[in-house]
């Protein structure tokens, strides 16, 4: 590292010491930073990289609550915009998992202290964060560059989580119920929640600036994908020709980054990201309401209804 970067990452250092901690339920810790809970690999790749990025203009950020879709948002965003690029039969997806292709930006940050070479990144560069709206880099609130948003049912995203972590997490250690796991996300204690300030943060910006920020729900792109492809498109000012809705691109690509196509190719069965995790836990079940097959009817309730007090008034509802 250069002496700034060396300056910068023991402030980090030191400001990472005085925050507030919590167990994850994986065994690793989050932090309470500006009002939201990080995630301990995380913690110093965020500070970086709200310092230090600068967006461009015809940057693209997707940005997502975890585990509510960022790897189809990812699969998607890219075919669209590299469809000039790339035919489906020769898509860099085939052979590298979505998570590869457009790394979460705050793990870039981190990786050695150094500022990375995003510059090099082809045009539109595509980014992919899970942080807060409130705590996003100036510099992408401030320029021209779009940002994509999406979000899922939190008691689906719960159960997600579960299940994602339960994967990731060290197998000396012994996992926490899910009963314990639930009583957290009650209080709002997950990586990068509470879900309800994530959601609002996003959702009210989209309504000021909504040329800026691209809001969108998992079940709506399951209920209709070809519709959220097109509007994707319309969004990053990449819009489709007639003549390519008559050769059915729109349906090509919906299929092509759909779950049933994607979860099949070996390199999302047997692979492995280049951090090392198996790319076979980003595709699981991929429906809508498998909480009903973990949690009664009393935690689902109790979960809506501590929903409904924190999203009341705003006009949100899941
Ligand atoms: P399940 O665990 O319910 O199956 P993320 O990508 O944000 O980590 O979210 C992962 C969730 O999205 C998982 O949900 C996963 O199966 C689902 N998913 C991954 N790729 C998908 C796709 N192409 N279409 C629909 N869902 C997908």
């Amino acid at each position: 590292p250069t002496p700034g970067e060396e300056d910068l990452s023991k402030e980090i250092e030191e400001l990472v010491l005085n925050l507030p901690t919590e167990k994850n339920w994986d065994g690793s810790y989050l932090y309470q930073y500006q009002g939201f809970w990080c995630p301990s690999r995380h913690i110093h790749g965020t500070i970086s990289f709200q310092r230090r990025f600068q967006a461009q203009d015809t940057d693209i950020i997707l940005t997502s609550f975890p585990k509510s879709g960022t790897t189809w948002l990812k699969a998607l965003t890219f075919t669209i915009v590299n469809r000039f690029r790339y035919e489906l039969k020769d898509s860099p997806l085939l052979t590298t998992s979505p998570h590869d292709l457009l790394p979460v930006n705050q793990i870039q940050h981190s990786t050695h202290n150094q500022t990375p070479t995003l510059e090099e990144f082809p045009t539109p560069r595509i980014f992919a964060t899970h942080i807060p709206y409130a705590s996003l880099p100036v510099s992408i609130v401030n320029s021209n560059c779009r940002i994509v948003y999406i979000c899922r049912n939190p008691l689906d995203q719960f159960i997600s989580n579960w299940h994602f972590l339960l994967e990731l997490r060290e197998q000396t250690k012994e996992p926490i119920s899910l009963d314990e796991a639930f009583e957290m996300i009650c209080n709002g204690i997950q990586a990068f929640g509470p879900i309800w300030d994530h959601v609002l943060g996003y959702w009210k910006a989209s309504a000021e600036k909504p040329h800026k920020i691209l809001f969108l729900k998992y079940e709506d792109l399951k209920v209709g994908i070809n519709f959220y492809v097109k509007k994707l498109a319309d969004f990053l000012g990449c819009p489709f020709s007639k003549e390519e809705e008559s050769r059915n691109v729109i349906e090509e690509i919906s299929k092509f980054c759909s779950f049933d196509n994607m979860k099949k190719l070996e390199v999302n069965k047997n692979g492995r990201l280049n951090d090392g995790i198996k790319t076979k836990v980003f595709f699981r079940k991929g429906l809508v309401g498998d909480h009903t097959n973990y949690l009664n009817s009393s935690m689902s309730e109790r979960l809506d209804k501590i929903l409904e007090e924190k999203l009341g008034g705003s006009g949100f509802t899941f």
